[in-house]
């Protein structure tokens, strides 16, 4: 089937949450890496715990949570880097591919647009800092539901905002668990597995796996 609407998560799939401690790799010394995994695991369990708490807090909040949780764990990390590190967030590089193949999907008539779990502001400094804003048809963050990812209300966004059926819509994300709620929903799914992990959520999804956005 070609897809006329192709959806993109953000963080991990468009942009590279990992290059703001990169960035700094220096200052931050050999426990760098460590410190990005376990601040954006902490960022992505609380959008999970607060969703099913019933409890919406917006992006950048759980993100600034996660971040002193992260330190808190690492004290041999200086801890005066917390807010040069908060403030690469605003811009994330995108991965090297993204721009050429927005552009070829919408030079073959498709529609685009991002859907994510980060505040409105931050995605938009986000898309404005990598250059791709005119690359997409909409920009719908979770701030609109004031509930995160995965639960179905938000993947309906895009089916409320191009008034479509879900199985319309392909779905791109880099994260396993966010394939898995898409595909729940109905949406057709490709995995991004840019990190090459093992599949999980065996019932729910991909419909394909790929290791970059090039094959789309
Ligand atoms: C997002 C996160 C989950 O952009 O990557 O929604």
């Amino acid at each position: 089937m070609q897809f006329k609407t192709f959806v993109f998560d953000a963080y991990g799939t468009l942009f590279d949450v990992h290059a703001a401690v990169r960035r700094h790799a220096d200052t931050l010394g050999p426990d760098g890496q460590r410190l990005s995994e376990l601040w954006r695991t902490k960022q992505l369990e609380y959008s999970w715990v607060r969703t099913m708490m019933g409890s919406y807090t917006d992006f950048w909040r759980l993100t600034e949570e996660a971040l002193d949780f992260a330190l808190a764990v690492m004290p041999q990390i200086d801890p005066s880097c917390r807010d040069t590190l908060l403030e690469a967030y605003w811009r994330l590089d995108c991965y090297p591919e993204v721009p050429e193949v927005l552009a070829r999907l919408r030079d073959r008539g498709a529609r685009t647009a991002i859907l994510s779990n980060g505040s409105s502001d931050m995605i938009a400094a986000a898309v404005d800092s990598a250059g791709i804003g005119d690359l997409f048809d909409a920009v719908l963050s979770v701030d609109a539901v004031k509930i995160f990812k995965t639960a179905p209300e938000v993947y309906q966004m895009v089916t409320d905002t191009f008034d479509i059926q879900p199985a319309e819509v392909s779905f791109q994300s880099s994260n396993r668990w966010d394939i898995a709620g898409a595909h729940r929903f109905g949406f057709h799914t490709v995995w991004i597995n840019r990190a090459g992990l093992p599949n999980e959520y065996l019932n729910y999804g991909p419909a394909s796996e790929v290791s970059d956005l090039t094959a789309l």
